[in-house]
């Protein structure tokens, strides 16, 4: 038994690492573009001090050289615009290109994870599948990932950039005038964090809304899809009723939400307001009692609309972290559906041959701890043979025939082509040779020529074949499409007889050593069911053939017939013998609704 490697932010981190040079190239951009941008808010406000109130000419003296001397003061101002609006350009193009590169970096480790867990997917056994279930596959894929993508992409670009800007803008503040620096840093992330808090409970109206709404989705959707069935049955009230109710408790989580969300956004800006006021007041108190000039009052204003979101950033961080967390621990409960085993292709019975012998020995198999399936189940079915199953609904005849071809593993027991076991063969390659017609089958939303053919490149004349052998020849050439016609969504576009039609020229397509039909002929009318059989004769005459049928007419032209009741095999003998002996078999066909 191996142990899947479940994915971990240790594993996450290591990949990060593995991207070293561009983070490098990231980070050092940076630092770089928060460089240019620490200047840009003081710019303007500087020249109050320096050309309202004359007070100061740091600037005026930095320009004299370039402007020329004894310019006027609308050339310094128009001077420091082009300098501030440039310095912005230049600090938002930097931001562009590195986040580009973050992106790159986070996206490729998301991938990774994504990756891996299709790779695993690929490889689970059915039965875990169904037991794990396709809507939970696909929101864990989706959404979950999209959490731990929306995670990474604030940890690795956002993050970093966050705390070098509180830094930088915290040691501009504190260089300026330390006192009002120190006051703002202290009292800001207060504010970041309770308005964080605000918007976090926010979310929480949101995605209980979410929830609701989806619920409804899922309601309405199993609905629609049953609507015939709800016709049929009568139950449109009922269905009106359950619809109405999911959506009067939509509209009450909605007002909800409207409600608290707009109450909470409102204090948050309040919050916000107040703290600025209280900033503002303390400037306007630094500049009386102390050495701080307006302009700089005004330029730390400016900075602090910068600060705010840092901090809030450097907040939510936290949260994001443990969404991201809880979503890999539901993401790693893909890992628990444990793979397919996968056998060493040891020998291969089926190659050069026209077809094999298949021998169950003590066969057992079971869905659930408890309740077996199959009890027991030893034959012997020689190469080339015809083999009818019957036996009441439930009984464990498409159990078997999945068996047979690997989509179950059998509990104990073996199950042998040409006397070698699977476990010598490989699952893979005996599906390769043994094919399982189902009676619903499965459609891909292609074309019927990708439905017979599954994208391999097949002779013409195989296809021509088996659509004249599945009887398929007079539908095909009503359509004006022909093979190339789309047959939707698992073949909606098809009625029942022509799916099971078309899932048996796909049979005759694949050429198999092994055929098993598991009731798929049953929507076929007895008269084109007659015609296909009589088709199908040549080309299952030298290959072993399963057939598990209601029909009479069907079954009794069989070699041996194997009547299975609550999972075991309780007569068999051919037609004539079965029915001679007087037992489950022939009080069977005697009830004259099946066989
Ligand atoms: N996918 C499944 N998961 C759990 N139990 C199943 C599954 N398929 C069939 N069963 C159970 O196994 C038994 C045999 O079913 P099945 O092989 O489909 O019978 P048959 O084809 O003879 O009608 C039944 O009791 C059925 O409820
Ligand atoms: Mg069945």
């Amino acid at each position: 038994m191996h142990t899947m490697k479940k994915e971990s932010f240790k594993q996450i981190f290591r990949e990060l690492r593995t991207h070293k040079r561009l983070l490098l190239k990231a980070n050092l951009l940076a630092v770089v573009s928060i460089l240019i941008s620490l200047p840009i808010p003081m710019l303007i406000p500087l020249l109050i001090d320096e050309i309202i109130l004359k007070k100061s000419h740091y600037l005026l003296d930095h320009l004299t050289p370039i402007l020329g001397a004894g310019r006027e003061p609308f050339v310094y101002v128009v001077a420091v615009l082009v300098i501030a609006i440039v310095l912005r350009a230049i600090f938002l193009s930097l931001s562009a290109l590195q986040s580009y590169y973050f992106a790159q970096v986070s996206k490729d480790v998301t991938f990774g994870i994504q990756k891996r867990l299709i790779d695993h997917i690929s490889k689970v056994s059915l039965r875990e599948y169904e037991n794990f279930g396709s809507g939970k596959i696909g929101s864990l894929l989706v959404v979950d990932l999209a959490t731990i993508d929306s995670f990474l992409g604030v940890s690795v670009n956002k993050f970093i950039i966050s705390i070098l800007t509180v830094i930088g803008i915290g040691a501009v503040l504190l260089w300026i005038h330390w006192q009002l620096g120190l006051f703002i840093l202290i009292l800001m992330p207060f504010i970041a964090y309770i308005t964080k808090k605000i918007a976090r409970k926010v979310g929480e109206y949101k995605r209980k809304e979410n929830r609701i709404i989806s619920e409804f989705q899922d309601e309405l959707g199993e609905n629609m899809e049953l609507f015939w069935q709800i016709k049929a049955s009568n139950q449109e009230e009922q269905m009106r009723q359950k619809l109405i109710q999911k959506a009067d408790a939509i509209k009450h989580a909605s007002i909800d939400f409207k409600y608290r969300s707009e109450v909470a956004a409102m204090f948050s800006y309040f919050l916000f307001l107040a703290g600025f006021e209280i900033f503002r007041s303390a400037g306007i108190l630094s500049v009386e009692y102390s050495d701080l000039t307006i302009g700089k009052m005004l330029g730390i204003f400016g900075y602090l609309w910068v600060i705010m979101s840092p901090f809030q950033e450097i907040i939510s961080m936290q949260y994001a972290y443990h969404n991201a967390n809880a979503a890999l621990e539901r993401i790693n409960t893909i890992y628990d559906m444990k793979p397919e085993s996968h056998y060493p292709h040891l020998k291969n019975p089926f190659e050069g041959r026209r077809t094999d012998s298949i021998t169950l020995v003590d066969l057992n198999f079971s869905y659930d701890e408890g309740s077996e399936a199959l009890k027991d189940i030893t034959l012997d079915i020689p190469a080339g043979s015809k083999v009818a199953i019957v036996g009441e609904t439930g009984g464990g005849k498409s159990t078997l025939a999945s068996l047979l071809v690997g989509f179950y593993e059998p509990s104990s027991g073996d199950i042998r082509y040409d006397g070698v076991s699977y476990k010598e063969i490989g699952w893979d390659i005996i599906r390769e040779h043994t094919y399982l017609v189902l009676q619903s089958p499965y459609l891909f939303n292609a074309t019927i020529s990708y439905n017979l053919t599954m994208g391999k490149e097949v002779p013409k004349e195989r296809i021509e074949k088996a659509i004249e052998i599945a009887q398929l020849r007079s539908f095909i050439d009503s359509l004006p499409d022909g093979l190339e016609t789309l047959v939707g969504k698992n073949g909606v576009k098809l009625s029942g007889g022509q799916r099971q039609r078309l899932s048996i020229a796909r049979m005759v397509v694949a050429d198999p050593n092994v055929v098993i039909l598991d009731e798929s002929t049953s929507s076929l009318d007895v008269q084109t069911e007659a015609d296909l059989f009589v088709a199908l004769s040549s080309f299952l005459k030298e290959r072993t053939t399963i057939i598990i049928a209601h029909r009479l007419s069907t079954i009794t032209q069989a070699d041996q017939i194997y009547f299975i009741s609550d999972g075991r095999v309780i007569e068999s003998g051919d037609y004539k013998g079965l029915k001679a002996q007087n037992g489950k078999f022939a009080e069977y066909i005697t009830k004259g609704n099946r066989c």
